[in-house]
């Protein structure tokens, strides 16, 4: 039986599956457009309804099964089985694309050397990087760099694995703290740039009357979801490892907050070099604000090279932090599914996670191409908006009414060191079904109010990455 060898490396673990691409540049666009400063509060909120609720059920279906989600749901129903599948495809899915933008990283990594992207970043990054083609339907030229990238990441990801859950506690050591010392140098660099507090200001300055929003609430409620990795046998499958009898509510409370956290502070790192950049350029905040794809290879590259003192450091830093913050989102991921078939088909560890990581990069291959980025951004906007929200909401009633929540409260309170009350069944059966009925409703009215503007309504994706990037359409 694997166990982790230290609380410390299982919580290393599930934090750094944790803290990813999304809270560098998911959160601090997300919290700006929400209120700001206001918007900490149905962040909040929402961490404390849904986030630490459902992290402490999967926490404890994890110990108590000590298997995979597949195979832990199995032993709840047979007839839920599929669920726990769902889950680990979906983990497989994204950690195809995430790939793919780590080796975009990597590739900005080395390019940082010589401030490359210059003199215009968003030129060099579509068509230059890229070479975007018109439409996702055209694959386009596969761009060697990239490929060789690729291939770097999954292999590193085959040989973090491949031993299992002792190696990974070795790699979580450094690859976690490492990223956290690096935001904390990049938060100061931003914060003693001229223009830093206009930054700030435009990041944090509370408009409470957002909070009057049903949208705002969703956006919290889905950002917390995202961001704890849930519902998608990650964090069950890491509870697994645990040793019998190890604390599950306090290690929740830890992974959460130290995400939380680190989403926080990402914005500081972002918005002071933001507010760096209007200054430097004349331009006003809305003008320069974005998240995603965006921030981090066409507007925090051009800051960068705007800045007056080593900006190539600063370049390595930025994309060196975002690599290694995503390394251990990317192979949590993997290791749902890896385990997930390594259960069902009696077949080695090291055997399971050569086919899945072969299949990821043979996958990714297609998304190096052109029209990759196309790809990129409709698979996460359908996986993220509907497939896991759905899977969460089914999880949390195969756990609060088929499997038990009084079970599953009983469990964690004999093992944690804090208590939980019966607020968290009402949570976990009532206020979160609720809440992510609500997301999938929301998402939803928006693909159809959305899908049917200029585009065909397949691609909504497609529709909302072209109004996320309204330069590529005047461009093209
Ligand atoms: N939680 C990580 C992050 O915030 C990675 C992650 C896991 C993720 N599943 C996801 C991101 C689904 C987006 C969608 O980056």
């Amino acid at each position: 039986m694997e166990n982790w060898q230290s609380r410390f490396a299982f919580l290393m673990a599930a934090i750094g599956s944790a803290v990813g691409l999304g809270n560098i540049w998911r959160f601090p666009y997300v919290c700006y457009k929400n209120g700001g400063g206001a918007f900490l509060i149905p962040y909040f909120v929402a961490l404390f309804t849904v986030g630490i609720p459902l992290l402490i059920a999967e926490y404890s279906v994890g110990s108590i099964f000590r298997k995979s989600s597949p195979i832990a749901m199995r032993k709840i129903s047979k007839k839920v089985e599929w669920v726990g599948w769902w889950g680990v495809f979906s983990a497989f899915f994204i950690s195809i694309y995430y790939c793919t933008l780590m080796a975009w990283c990597l590739c900005y990594l080395f390019h940082s050397f010589g401030l490359i992207w210059q003199p215009d970043a968003g030129n060099f990054f579509f068509n230059k990087f890229l070479g975007i083609t018109s439409s996702p339907s055209i694959i386009g030229k596969i761009n060697i760099q990239i490929l060789f990238a690729l291939l770097f990441i999954w292999t590193s990801i085959f040989l973090i694995l491949y031993k299992g859950v002792k190696s990974i506690g070795k790699v979580v050591a450094i690859t976690v703290p490492l990223p956290t010392i690096l935001l904390l140098i990049l938060t100061i660099r931003g914060l003693t740039l001229p223009g830093s507090s206009t930054g700030l200001e435009f990041y944090l300055s509370p408009d409470f009357s957002k909070l009057a929003m049903p949208s705002v609430w969703l956006s919290a409620y889905a950002q917390i979801f995202f961001s704890l990795s849930l519902a998608q046998g990650i964090m069950i499958v890491y509870a697994s490892f645990l040793k019998k009898g190890s604390d599950i509510t306090n290690n929740a409370f830890i992974t959460a907050l130290a995400d939380g956290g680190t989403a926080f502070m990402a914005g500081f790192a972002v918005f002071s070099v933001l507010g760096y950049l209007a200054y430097q350029t004349g331009l006003p905040m809305n003008e320069i604000a974005r998240g995603g794809i965006g921030l981090a290879f066409i507007t925090y590259p051009t800051a960068i090279s705007k800045m007056p003192f080593m900006p190539s450091f600063f370049g390595i830093i930025f994309f060196l932090a975002l690599l290694t913050f995503g390394i251990d989102s990317a192979f949590s991921m993997v290791e749902a599914i890896t385990n997930g078939i390594k259960d069902k088909f009696n077949i080695s560890r090291e055997k399971a996670t050569f086919i899945i990581c072969l299949i990821g990069f043979l996958i990714g291959i297609i998304l190096t191409g052109g029209g990759g980025i196309y790809w990129i951004e409709i698979t996460d906007h359908f996986i993220s908006n509907f497939a896991l929200v759905f899977i969460g909401l089914l999880e949390c009633l195969i756990f609060g009414y088929i499997f038990g929540g009084e079970k599953i409260r009983k469990y964690a309170n004999e093992v944690s060191e804090i208590k939980i009350g019966r607020w968290w069944k009402f949570m976990l059966k009532i206020f979160s079904p609720i809440a992510l009925i609500s997301i999938a409703f929301a998402s939803l009215i928006e693909l159809l109010t959305e899908g049917y503007e200029n585009y065909p309504s397949w691609s909504l994706g497609v529709g909302t990455f072209i109004q996320t990037f309204p330069e590529l359409s005047v461009k093209k």
